[in-house]
Protein backbone atom coordinates (compact mmCIF):
# COMPACT_ATOMS: atom_id res chain seq x y z
CA UNK A 1 0.00 0.00 0.00
CA UNK A 2 1.53 3.45 -1.05
CA UNK A 3 1.67 5.66 2.51
CA UNK A 4 2.17 9.22 1.57
CA UNK A 5 1.30 12.37 3.70
CA UNK A 6 -1.75 13.85 3.87
CA UNK A 7 -2.96 16.49 0.71
CA UNK A 8 -3.70 18.75 3.84
CA UNK A 9 -1.59 19.68 6.17
CA UNK A 10 -1.25 22.13 9.54
CA UNK A 11 0.88 25.01 9.90
CA UNK A 12 2.69 24.17 12.45
CA UNK A 13 3.13 21.33 14.90
CA UNK A 14 5.13 21.77 18.95
CA UNK A 15 4.35 19.43 22.14
CA UNK A 16 2.85 20.28 24.98
CA UNK A 17 5.16 21.02 27.66
CA UNK A 18 4.59 17.24 29.01
CA UNK A 19 4.83 15.54 26.18
CA UNK A 20 8.11 17.78 25.70
CA UNK A 21 9.55 16.82 28.93
CA UNK A 22 9.09 13.53 28.40
CA UNK A 23 10.53 13.34 25.01
CA UNK A 24 13.70 14.64 26.53
CA UNK A 25 13.49 12.24 28.93
CA UNK A 26 13.49 9.40 25.89
CA UNK A 27 16.55 10.89 24.69
CA UNK A 28 18.62 11.10 27.81
CA UNK A 29 17.97 6.91 27.29
CA UNK A 30 20.68 6.71 24.62
CA UNK A 31 24.54 7.56 24.50
CA UNK A 32 25.69 11.06 23.06
CA UNK A 33 25.27 11.40 19.56
CA UNK A 34 22.80 8.34 19.28
CA UNK A 35 19.57 10.09 20.05
CA UNK A 36 17.89 9.26 16.41
CA UNK A 37 17.15 5.47 18.27
CA UNK A 38 14.47 7.51 20.32
CA UNK A 39 12.59 8.40 16.65
CA UNK A 40 9.87 5.56 17.13
CA UNK A 41 8.52 6.88 21.15
CA UNK A 42 9.16 10.09 20.01
CA UNK A 43 7.39 10.11 17.02
CA UNK A 44 4.64 7.79 18.45
CA UNK A 45 4.02 10.32 21.34
CA UNK A 46 3.50 12.97 18.39
CA UNK A 47 1.29 10.76 17.24
CA UNK A 48 -0.66 10.33 20.41
CA UNK A 49 -0.87 14.05 21.73
CA UNK A 50 -2.52 14.77 17.64
CA UNK A 51 -3.85 11.24 16.89
CA UNK A 52 -1.64 11.51 13.64
CA UNK A 53 1.32 12.85 11.77
CA UNK A 54 1.11 15.54 10.35
CA UNK A 55 4.52 16.76 7.91
CA UNK A 56 5.17 19.22 10.77
CA UNK A 57 5.46 17.02 13.23
CA UNK A 58 7.57 15.00 11.30
CA UNK A 59 10.13 17.82 10.87
CA UNK A 60 9.91 18.77 14.56
CA UNK A 61 11.11 15.26 15.29
CA UNK A 62 13.66 15.42 12.94
CA UNK A 63 14.91 18.84 14.27
CA UNK A 64 14.83 17.50 18.16
CA UNK A 65 16.69 14.03 16.77
CA UNK A 66 19.01 16.34 14.60
CA UNK A 67 18.27 13.98 11.74
CA UNK A 68 17.35 14.57 8.13
CA UNK A 69 14.09 15.15 7.52
CA UNK A 70 13.99 12.02 4.55
CA UNK A 71 15.42 9.44 7.67
CA UNK A 72 11.86 10.29 10.06
CA UNK A 73 10.09 10.02 7.01
CA UNK A 74 11.11 7.02 6.16
CA UNK A 75 9.97 5.22 9.62
CA UNK A 76 6.74 7.44 10.08
CA UNK A 77 6.02 5.81 6.35
CA UNK A 78 7.42 2.73 6.89
CA UNK A 79 5.23 1.41 10.12
CA UNK A 80 1.20 0.85 9.75
CA UNK A 81 0.83 2.12 13.29
CA UNK A 82 1.94 5.38 12.24
CA UNK A 83 -1.09 7.63 11.06
CA UNK A 84 -0.67 9.64 8.06
CA UNK A 85 -4.05 11.26 7.90
CA UNK A 86 -6.42 12.35 10.59
CA UNK A 87 -8.41 9.98 12.64
CA UNK A 88 -11.58 9.60 14.13
CA UNK A 89 -11.79 11.31 17.64
CA UNK A 90 -12.78 8.37 19.59
CA UNK A 91 -10.84 5.21 17.85
CA UNK A 92 -9.02 4.35 14.82
CA UNK A 93 -9.99 0.48 13.67
CA UNK A 94 -7.63 -1.78 12.29
CA UNK A 95 -9.32 -5.00 10.66
CA UNK A 96 -6.96 -7.89 10.17
CA UNK A 97 -7.15 -8.51 6.73
CA UNK A 98 -4.38 -11.68 6.32
CA UNK A 99 -5.57 -15.11 5.59
CA UNK A 100 -7.04 -16.46 9.15
CA UNK A 101 -8.99 -13.69 9.48
CA UNK A 102 -10.15 -13.45 6.24
CA UNK A 103 -11.40 -17.20 5.88
CA UNK A 104 -13.07 -16.24 9.67
CA UNK A 105 -14.82 -13.28 8.41
CA UNK A 106 -13.03 -10.25 7.49
CA UNK A 107 -14.87 -9.16 4.75
CA UNK A 108 -17.75 -9.25 6.94
CA UNK A 109 -15.90 -6.96 9.76
CA UNK A 110 -15.03 -4.73 6.87
CA UNK A 111 -18.35 -4.76 5.57
CA UNK A 112 -19.46 -3.18 8.78
CA UNK A 113 -16.80 -0.41 8.45
CA UNK A 114 -18.07 0.85 5.68
CA UNK A 115 -21.63 1.03 6.81
CA UNK A 116 -21.48 1.81 10.32
CA UNK A 117 -18.01 4.53 9.99
CA UNK A 118 -17.32 5.35 6.31
CA UNK A 119 -17.45 4.08 2.85
CA UNK A 120 -13.87 4.51 2.14
CA UNK A 121 -11.12 3.15 4.80
CA UNK A 122 -9.40 5.93 6.48
CA UNK A 123 -12.16 8.83 6.03
CA UNK A 124 -13.75 10.18 9.37
CA UNK A 125 -17.40 9.02 9.82
CA UNK A 126 -19.95 11.63 10.04
CA UNK A 127 -19.81 12.27 13.45
CA UNK A 128 -16.20 12.55 13.37
CA UNK A 129 -15.77 9.92 16.30
CA UNK A 130 -14.48 6.82 14.05
CA UNK A 131 -12.05 5.93 11.50
CA UNK A 132 -11.06 2.49 10.43
CA UNK A 133 -8.55 0.74 7.76
CA UNK A 134 -7.40 -2.96 6.89
CA UNK A 135 -4.11 -4.38 8.12
CA UNK A 136 -1.83 -7.11 7.74
CA UNK A 137 -1.98 -9.66 9.85
CA UNK A 138 -1.88 -8.27 13.84
CA UNK A 139 -0.16 -11.71 15.06
CA UNK A 140 -3.41 -13.10 16.91
CA UNK A 141 -4.49 -15.43 13.80
CA UNK A 142 -5.66 -18.20 16.29
CA UNK A 143 -8.55 -15.94 17.35
CA UNK A 144 -9.83 -14.52 14.00
CA UNK A 145 -11.23 -12.71 12.95
CA UNK A 146 -10.09 -9.99 14.75
CA UNK A 147 -9.19 -6.12 14.89
CA UNK A 148 -7.19 -3.83 17.02
CA UNK A 149 -8.71 -0.85 18.67
CA UNK A 150 -6.77 1.88 20.20
CA UNK A 151 -4.03 -0.06 21.90
CA UNK A 152 -5.99 -3.20 22.42
CA UNK A 153 -7.11 -6.49 20.36
CA UNK A 154 -10.40 -7.58 19.70
CA UNK A 155 -11.14 -10.99 18.75
CA UNK A 156 -13.51 -13.89 17.91
CA UNK A 157 -15.24 -11.49 16.31
CA UNK A 158 -18.78 -11.83 14.96
CA UNK A 159 -20.27 -9.24 12.67
CA UNK A 160 -23.06 -8.93 15.05
CA UNK A 161 -20.99 -8.37 18.18
CA UNK A 162 -18.47 -6.17 16.33
CA UNK A 163 -21.33 -3.87 15.05
CA UNK A 164 -22.62 -3.55 18.75
CA UNK A 165 -19.09 -2.72 19.87
CA UNK A 166 -18.72 0.41 17.24
CA UNK A 167 -21.90 0.92 18.80
CA UNK A 168 -20.35 1.07 22.37
CA UNK A 169 -17.43 3.10 21.13
CA UNK A 170 -19.46 5.83 19.61
CA UNK A 171 -21.70 5.98 22.68
CA UNK A 172 -18.34 6.66 24.61
CA UNK A 173 -18.51 3.24 26.53
CA UNK A 174 -14.81 1.51 26.80
CA UNK A 175 -16.15 -2.31 25.16
CA UNK A 176 -13.70 -5.52 27.02
CA UNK A 177 -11.23 -6.49 24.67
CA UNK A 178 -10.32 -10.19 24.25
CA UNK A 179 -11.90 -12.71 23.05
CA UNK A 180 -15.57 -12.12 22.78
CA UNK A 181 -16.74 -15.47 21.96
CA UNK A 182 -16.45 -16.42 26.04
CA UNK A 183 -13.04 -17.75 25.75
CA UNK A 184 -10.05 -17.02 28.10
CA UNK A 185 -7.21 -16.58 25.72
CA UNK A 186 -6.22 -18.91 22.55
CA UNK A 187 -7.62 -22.15 23.99
CA UNK A 188 -9.82 -24.69 22.24
CA UNK A 189 -13.31 -23.37 21.77
CA UNK A 190 -14.30 -26.41 24.00
CA UNK A 191 -12.06 -26.09 26.63
CA UNK A 192 -8.85 -26.83 27.89
CA UNK A 193 -7.02 -30.38 26.86
CA UNK A 194 -4.13 -30.44 28.78
CA UNK A 195 -2.35 -28.65 31.63
CA UNK A 196 -5.75 -28.09 33.05
CA UNK A 197 -4.09 -27.66 36.61
CA UNK A 198 -3.10 -24.06 35.72
CA UNK A 199 -6.63 -23.15 35.10
CA UNK A 200 -7.81 -22.48 38.76
CA UNK A 201 -4.83 -19.66 39.07
CA UNK A 202 -6.29 -17.86 36.50
CA UNK A 203 -7.19 -14.05 36.97
CA UNK A 204 -10.35 -12.89 35.72
CA UNK A 205 -9.21 -12.37 32.39
CA UNK A 206 -6.63 -13.33 30.32
CA UNK A 207 -2.95 -10.73 31.02
CA UNK A 208 -3.57 -8.57 28.48
CA UNK A 209 -7.34 -7.94 29.00
CA UNK A 210 -7.15 -8.29 32.58
CA UNK A 211 -4.34 -4.99 32.33
CA UNK A 212 -7.07 -3.19 29.96
CA UNK A 213 -10.27 -3.99 32.28
CA UNK A 214 -7.92 -2.75 35.52
CA UNK A 215 -6.78 0.61 32.91
CA UNK A 216 -10.85 0.78 32.24
CA UNK A 217 -10.07 2.46 28.92
CA UNK A 218 -8.68 0.94 25.99
CA UNK A 219 -9.03 3.93 23.29
CA UNK A 220 -7.46 7.04 25.08
CA UNK A 221 -4.74 8.73 23.93
CA UNK A 222 -1.62 9.69 25.97
CA UNK A 223 -2.67 13.41 25.98
CA UNK A 224 -0.37 14.81 28.21
CA UNK A 225 -2.98 15.37 31.14
CA UNK A 226 -0.75 12.37 32.80
CA UNK A 227 1.98 13.16 35.14
CA UNK A 228 4.57 12.55 32.45
CA UNK A 229 6.28 8.81 32.73
CA UNK A 230 9.63 9.55 32.51
CA UNK A 231 12.68 7.88 32.19
CA UNK A 232 13.49 6.20 35.62
CA UNK A 233 16.60 8.23 36.62
CA UNK A 234 14.81 11.44 35.41
CA UNK A 235 11.72 10.64 37.78
CA UNK A 236 13.78 10.17 40.58
CA UNK A 237 15.14 13.24 40.44
CA UNK A 238 17.69 13.16 38.01
CA UNK A 239 18.27 15.66 35.63
CA UNK A 240 17.01 15.67 32.08
CA UNK A 241 19.70 16.98 29.79
CA UNK A 242 18.80 15.63 26.63
CA UNK A 243 21.84 17.04 23.67
CA UNK A 244 20.25 20.26 22.40
CA UNK A 245 18.75 20.12 19.41
CA UNK A 246 21.60 21.60 16.66
CA UNK A 247 20.06 24.13 13.61
CA UNK A 248 20.69 21.56 11.07
CA UNK A 249 22.75 22.79 7.74
CA UNK A 250 20.68 24.23 4.82
CA UNK A 251 20.26 22.77 2.11
CA UNK A 252 20.67 24.22 -1.12
CA UNK A 253 17.29 24.50 -2.03
CA UNK A 254 16.90 26.38 1.09
CA UNK A 255 19.61 28.80 0.52
CA UNK A 256 18.22 29.08 -2.73
CA UNK A 257 14.80 29.81 -1.49
CA UNK A 258 15.97 32.42 1.12
CA UNK A 259 18.15 34.00 -1.14
CA UNK A 260 15.19 34.60 -3.71
CA UNK A 261 12.65 35.88 -0.79
CA UNK A 262 15.41 38.92 0.17
CA UNK A 263 15.69 39.52 -3.86
CA UNK A 264 12.19 39.82 -5.00
CA UNK A 265 9.69 42.89 -3.92
CA UNK A 266 8.11 42.27 -1.05
CA UNK A 267 4.15 40.65 -1.48
CA UNK A 268 1.41 41.05 0.52
CA UNK A 269 1.42 37.75 2.55
CA UNK A 270 -0.94 35.18 1.57
CA UNK A 271 -3.58 34.49 3.77
CA UNK A 272 -2.61 31.55 6.31
CA UNK A 273 -3.59 27.73 4.44
CA UNK A 274 -6.48 26.88 6.55
CA UNK A 275 -6.25 23.94 9.04
CA UNK A 276 -6.72 20.73 7.57
CA UNK A 277 -10.59 19.63 7.62
CA UNK A 278 -10.24 15.99 8.60
CA UNK A 279 -12.13 13.75 5.62
CA UNK A 280 -15.80 13.86 6.59
CA UNK A 281 -18.67 12.80 5.11
CA UNK A 282 -20.97 15.28 6.61
CA UNK A 283 -20.25 18.61 8.39
CA UNK A 284 -20.37 18.39 11.89
CA UNK A 285 -21.97 21.14 14.10
CA UNK A 286 -19.87 23.66 15.29
CA UNK A 287 -18.93 22.82 18.91
CA UNK A 288 -19.28 26.18 20.34
CA UNK A 289 -22.96 25.95 19.73
CA UNK A 290 -23.65 22.89 22.04
CA UNK A 291 -25.11 22.95 25.09
CA UNK A 292 -25.63 25.51 28.28
CA UNK A 293 -22.75 26.92 30.15
CA UNK A 294 -22.99 25.46 33.88
CA UNK A 295 -22.69 27.89 36.89
CA UNK A 296 -19.11 29.00 37.31
CA UNK A 297 -17.14 30.33 40.42
CA UNK A 298 -14.24 33.15 40.52
CA UNK A 299 -12.50 30.79 42.81
CA UNK A 300 -12.56 27.73 45.27
CA UNK A 301 -14.56 27.88 47.66
CA UNK A 302 -12.39 29.23 51.04
CA UNK A 303 -9.69 29.10 48.54
CA UNK A 304 -9.88 25.23 48.86
CA UNK A 305 -10.17 23.13 45.51
CA UNK A 306 -11.06 19.83 45.60
CA UNK A 307 -8.63 17.79 44.21
CA UNK A 308 -10.37 16.85 40.94
CA UNK A 309 -7.39 14.61 39.55
CA UNK A 310 -9.58 12.01 41.79
CA UNK A 311 -11.84 11.70 39.07
CA UNK A 312 -10.60 9.02 36.20
CA UNK A 313 -9.72 11.21 33.26
CA UNK A 314 -8.84 14.29 35.11
CA UNK A 315 -4.95 14.67 35.21
CA UNK A 316 -2.96 17.86 36.03
CA UNK A 317 -3.84 19.18 32.87
CA UNK A 318 -7.39 19.47 32.67
CA UNK A 319 -8.02 20.01 36.36
CA UNK A 320 -6.27 23.32 35.39
CA UNK A 321 -7.96 23.86 32.63
CA UNK A 322 -11.21 22.73 34.62
CA UNK A 323 -9.81 25.37 37.69
CA UNK A 324 -9.83 28.33 34.17
CA UNK A 325 -13.41 27.55 33.43
CA UNK A 326 -14.65 28.55 36.73
CA UNK A 327 -14.55 24.37 38.23
CA UNK A 328 -13.33 23.82 41.51
CA UNK A 329 -15.58 21.42 43.30
CA UNK A 330 -16.46 17.73 43.01
CA UNK A 331 -20.12 19.14 43.60
CA UNK A 332 -20.18 21.51 40.33
CA UNK A 333 -19.34 18.64 38.63
CA UNK A 334 -21.98 16.51 40.59
CA UNK A 335 -24.85 19.04 39.25
CA UNK A 336 -23.96 19.24 35.66
CA UNK A 337 -27.57 18.65 33.71
CA UNK A 338 -26.87 16.71 30.28
CA UNK A 339 -27.11 20.12 28.33
CA UNK A 340 -24.48 21.56 30.41
CA UNK A 341 -22.21 18.39 29.90
CA UNK A 342 -22.44 19.02 26.34
CA UNK A 343 -21.54 22.52 26.78
CA UNK A 344 -18.12 21.24 28.62
CA UNK A 345 -17.63 19.04 26.57
CA UNK A 346 -17.03 20.86 23.55
CA UNK A 347 -15.34 24.08 25.37
CA UNK A 348 -12.70 21.78 26.35
CA UNK A 349 -10.12 22.83 24.71
CA UNK A 350 -8.19 19.84 22.93
CA UNK A 351 -9.76 17.23 25.43
CA UNK A 352 -13.34 17.57 23.36
CA UNK A 353 -16.39 14.80 24.65
CA UNK A 354 -13.76 14.32 27.96
CA UNK A 355 -16.73 14.28 30.81
CA UNK A 356 -18.91 12.11 28.99
CA UNK A 357 -16.65 9.57 27.84
CA UNK A 358 -15.47 9.37 31.24
CA UNK A 359 -18.09 9.58 33.39
CA UNK A 360 -17.18 12.28 35.39
CA UNK A 361 -20.59 13.29 36.54
CA UNK A 362 -21.57 10.17 38.32
CA UNK A 363 -17.75 9.85 39.28
CA UNK A 364 -18.03 13.57 41.14
CA UNK A 365 -21.81 12.78 42.83
CA UNK A 366 -19.91 9.57 44.88
CA UNK A 367 -16.64 12.22 45.86
CA UNK A 368 -18.93 14.85 46.52
CA UNK A 369 -21.22 12.67 48.77
CA UNK A 370 -18.12 11.90 50.49
CA UNK A 371 -17.88 8.38 48.90
CA UNK A 372 -15.01 6.87 47.12
CA UNK A 373 -14.66 5.43 44.00
CA UNK A 374 -11.91 2.73 42.53
CA UNK A 375 -10.09 5.25 40.63
CA UNK A 376 -9.54 8.28 43.85
CA UNK A 377 -8.93 5.26 46.55
CA UNK A 378 -5.50 4.34 43.71
CA UNK A 379 -5.02 8.31 43.71
CA UNK A 380 -4.75 8.38 47.74
CA UNK A 381 -2.78 5.57 47.93
CA UNK A 382 -0.03 7.07 45.41
CA UNK A 383 -1.08 3.92 43.07
CA UNK A 384 -2.09 6.38 40.13
CA UNK A 385 0.97 8.65 38.91
S1 LIG B 1 -4.38 -13.35 10.12
FE1 LIG B 1 -5.44 -11.94 11.36
S2 LIG B 1 -4.24 -11.83 13.11
FE2 LIG B 1 -3.09 -13.09 11.81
Amino acid sequence: MLRRLHAEQPDSFAFTPANLEWAQGQMTKFPEGRQASAVIPILWRAQEQEGWLSRPAIEEVARMLDLAYIRVLEVATFYFMFQLQPVGSVAHIQICGTLSCMICGAEDLVEVCKKEIAVEPHAISADGKLSWEEVECLGSCSNAPMAQIGKDYYEDLTTERFTEIVAELRAGKVPLPGPQNGRYAAEPEGGLTSLKEYESGHTQYNASVQLAADIGDTVKRIDGTEVPILTPWVSKGGKTTPPKAQPRPKSAVQQEKEQSKTEKPAKAKPAKKAKPAAKTEAAAPLAEEAGTKPKTLDAARDGQPDDLKQIKGIGPKLEKLCNSLGFYHFDQIAAWTADEIAWVDTNLAGFKGRVSRDEWVSQAKTLAAGGETQFSSRVKDGGVY
